[in-house]
């Protein structure tokens, strides 16, 4: 049994399209559905006892080289989730926190983001975050150039953590769905040490029942952190 409690979990949401194209609809039904689910695997993860931080890959930055029309509707959805979601925020006590370059978004979008911050800042159950344009790399060398215009001249490992835009916590488990087994450019520094786990499940199909599934095989493995 693994001694090292679940505290943030990581997801990339991956399948929606497929989820769509198998009923004959639209991608952007998939989105939808897709966001329904965000809100579910979120009032879990607020009801469980270790998890701290849950952390989503909502929007990459290569993902704007999909069909501008299918880009819309995610920045769409985007804004009427956040709209929707804030009731459900306070009533779980969910903070909300978005990493990733926010200035590529259009003004009013970046506004919803940032009021949805401000008035969750106080929750304290889970903070969820949403990785929106973000990329991993670009995150590590965001730090990287911070810490050179501070005038850093040798640089540690902790100034690297605590420069990045998710100091939260290291990720314990990441979990991908929809049977492709790769990690996209996802928070590269903090997957160091996580645990992985690839289930075939189309996102829009995710369902909180199988997420209590893979934790619990998750609490089954031991981790070694490089030791023996
Ligand atoms: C991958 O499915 C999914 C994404 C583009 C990211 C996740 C986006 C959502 C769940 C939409 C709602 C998000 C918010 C925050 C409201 P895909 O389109 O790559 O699926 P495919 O690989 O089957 O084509």
């Amino acid at each position: 049994m693994t001694e090292t409690p679940l505290k943030h979990l990581a997801v990339i949401m991956d399948g929606n399209g497929r989820w769509a194209k198998e009923r004959g609809l639209k991608r952007t039904k998939g989105h939808e559905q897709g966001a329904e689910v965000i809100r579910d695997i979120t009032t879990y993860c607020a009801n469980h006892a270790t998890i701290e931080s849950l952390t989503f890959y909502a929007f990459s930055t290569e993902n704007w080289k999909r069909p501008k029309l299918e880009v819309d509707f995610l920045m769409k959805l985007l804004d009427r989730y956040l709209k929707n979601e804030l009731k459900t925020y306070q009533k779980d006590n969910v903070r909300f926190k978005a990493i990733g370059n926010l200035e590529e978004f259009s003004k009013p979008l970046q506004k919803r983001i940032k009021e949805t911050e401000e008035a969750t800042k106080d929750n304290t159950k889970l903070t969820q975050i949403l990785a929106l344009n973000y990329g991993g790399r670009a995150e590590i060398t965001t730090a990287v150039n911070q810490l050179i215009s501070q005038g850093k001249q040798q640089i540690t490992e902790e100034e690297i953590s605590n420069a990045l835009q998710t100091p939260y916590s290291d990720i314990d488990l990441l979990v991908r769905t929809s049977g492709e087994e790769r990690i996209s450019n996802f928070l590269l520094w903090q997957l160091s040490y996580a645990e992985f786990i690839f289930t075939p499940t189309l996102w829009p199909d995710f369902t909180p029942k199988e997420l209590a599934s893979l934790i619990k095989n998750y609490e089954q493995r031991t981790r070694r952190f490089g030791g023996i």
